[in-house]
């Protein structure tokens, strides 16, 4: 005991290998440039939230794989997803530090870089998969696939993640075994179907009797409106929401798409509280990392403008396109295109109230 070694405050976080992992390019070729520094720090800060947000949304996947989620996990998911998006939020501000490198200033040392990128970044890819971004739908990056230019000391990780069952994954599988979507005789989907035709209805009287809209513009609207009664067509109709999925206008399955829609219609019912949590900061989570990479591509256009990136790709303008492309939980967002005012919803007859049990079991 006496000759115990006190545990050090510098032993225990490792600064020893952190801050000596600064290693300036531009100081090896003999002319040190300032703000690379910078660019090293904030890129390393970067990779340990990435770090943390694996390591939380790892814990919410082990969850979701359980064949029964319990109420009090749904909560535990969402109060981890949470961490997750705080986490979102300081990466989103991060940019901020590293603008104030002007473009010029990033000149003195952005050749050193070359070919190395973000596009790189082995966390970041696991993490697109971890979520449900699948390779179909990915970016085409040159005649690259996007784990070519991985290290291969990571890249056997990364590959490994493709063929996980993914948060996206999880999700679809635990809203189809819902027991809410079986209503026991009570017509719900009839009466849901009145109330959303009838208000369908009325917003194309509008768009029509607008005074303020050209010919052209009505016609522009139109096309929108028909989108959402299509769209809403293939909620009450399995086979057009097959054909939504096979267009690739929608991913998640009819079955969890309804589940889906209940839990964000019907949320005042106690026990939907946390599912309707849930399905919120996913939501959140997806929207946070667009913006990241909507905001991390005008910080891109604002440093090099219309130059290829270092990895060689069109640079702000993949980036901008990747934004658009990459997201994962866009048809839950989607599902407000639906909803109606509470007054109008169809009121759950007192049996079925009562028959939501406080589990959600496959
Ligand atoms: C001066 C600052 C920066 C510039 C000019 C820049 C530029 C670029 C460019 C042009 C790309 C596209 C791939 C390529 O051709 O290289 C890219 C991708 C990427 N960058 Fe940055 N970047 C900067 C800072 C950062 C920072 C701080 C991070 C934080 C980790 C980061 C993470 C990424 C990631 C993850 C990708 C891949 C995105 C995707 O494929 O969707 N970048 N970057």
């Amino acid at each position: 005991m006496k000759n115990k070694k006190l545990l050090n405050y510098s032993d225990y976080l490792r600064l020893d290998k952190i801050l000596n992992s600064q290693d300036l390019m531009s100081a090896k070729r003999g002319s040190p440039a300032h703000d690379e520094m910078l660019f090293i720090v904030v890129h390393q800060v970067y990779e340990l939230w990435f770090k943390q947000i694996l390591h939380e949304l790892e814990s919410v996947i082990v969850i979701f794989k359980q064949e029964s989620v319990i109420e009090s996990d749904v909560s535990f998911m969402v109060l981890r997803l949470n961490r997750i998006i705080e986490i979102q939020k300081i990466l989103i501000d991060q940019i901020r530090v590293l603008e104030t490198m002007t473009a010029m200033d990033f000149l003195e040392f952005r050749d050193d870089l070359f070919p190395s990128s973000g596009f790189q970044s082995a966390q970041f890819r696991l993490l697109e998969n971890k979520l449900g971004l699948l390779k179909k739908n990915r970016m085409s990056y040159g005649r690259h696939d996007y784990s070519s230019v991985i290290k291969d000391e990571e890249k056997a990780h990364v590959l490994k993640s493709e063929n996980e069952r993914s948060l996206f994954e999880l999700l679809e599988s635990w809203l189809e075994r819902t027991p809410f979507l079986s209503f026991q005789g009570f017509n719900f989907w009839e009466q849901y179907s009145n109330a959303i035709r009838s208000m369908l209805e009325k917003e194309e009287i509008v768009i029509k009797g607008n005074p303020n809209y050209t010919k052209k513009e009505v016609e522009y609207h139109l096309v929108e409106h028909n989108n959402a009664v299509s769209a809403f067509e293939a909620m009450i109709d399995e086979k057009k929401h097959s054909k939504l999925i096979e267009n690739k206008e929608k991913r998640l399955s009819h079955k969890a798409t309804q589940a889906a829609l209940l839990i964000l219609l019907y949320r005042d019912e106690p026990i939907l509280h946390s599912p309707f949590n849930l399905l919120s900061k996913l939501i959140d989570m997806d929207e946070l990392f667009t913006s990241w990479r909507q905001r991390h591509a005008l910080m891109v256009r604002r440093m090099i403008g219309s130059k290829i990136g270092t990895g060689g790709s069109s640079g702000h303008a993949y980036l901008h396109a990747a934004a658009d492309k990459h997201k994962i939980f866009t048809d839950l967002a989607d599902l407000s295109t639906f909803f109606i005012p509470r007054s109008a919803l169809p009121k759950l007859p007192e049996k079925i109230k009562q028959n939501l049990g406080y589990h959600f079991k496959s």
